[in-house]
């Protein structure tokens, strides 16, 4: 009995060793800068490859144009962060900071509007 109680509490503070490790990376891994070119492939592609619901193309001239007749950049970065008609908050990157959105955008945009989008700093 006592051996089973020594297995069982050893097993455990094994197990909350392994924890402990596996949050302090995960911990390491959220306070990293994040890759733009990571959070649209996680995030936004899904939509904004189709354009469903009007979503703007990634990379389509046309789409983007009209956009930036509507709103100015910060507009656009705002929109995307707080979410706007069918435009989800951050696209579901809930710990997404208005900057990772921006740059988001950035890795979105057309050639030709490359660096319209800065960080609302
Ligand atoms: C569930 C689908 C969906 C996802 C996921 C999504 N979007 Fe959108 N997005 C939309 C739609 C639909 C619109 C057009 C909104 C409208 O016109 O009502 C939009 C609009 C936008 C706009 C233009 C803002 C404006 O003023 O209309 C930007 C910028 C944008 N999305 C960025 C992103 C980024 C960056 C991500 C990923 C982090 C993302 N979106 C993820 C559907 C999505």
């Amino acid at each position: 009995m006592k051996l089973c109680i020594k297995v069982i509490i050893g097993d455990h503070s094994r197990l909350s060793l392994v924890l402990a490790l596996f949050l302090l990376f995960a911990g390491h891994a959220l306070a990293e800068p994040r890759d733009a070119e990571t959070i649209v492939a996680r995030n936004c592609v899904s939509c904004h490859t189709s354009g469903a619901g009007g979503a703007p193309r990634i990379e389509h001239e046309a789409d983007w144009s009209a956009l930036f007749d509507r709103f100015s950049s910060d507009e656009v970065v705002t929109n995307a962060y707080e979410g706007r008609g069918r435009m989800p908050a951050r696209g579901f990157c809930n710990d997404c900071s208005l900057d990772d959105i921006a740059r988001a955008i950035e890795v979105m945009l057309p050639e030709a509007y490359k660096g319209q989008v800065r960080p609302d700093q």
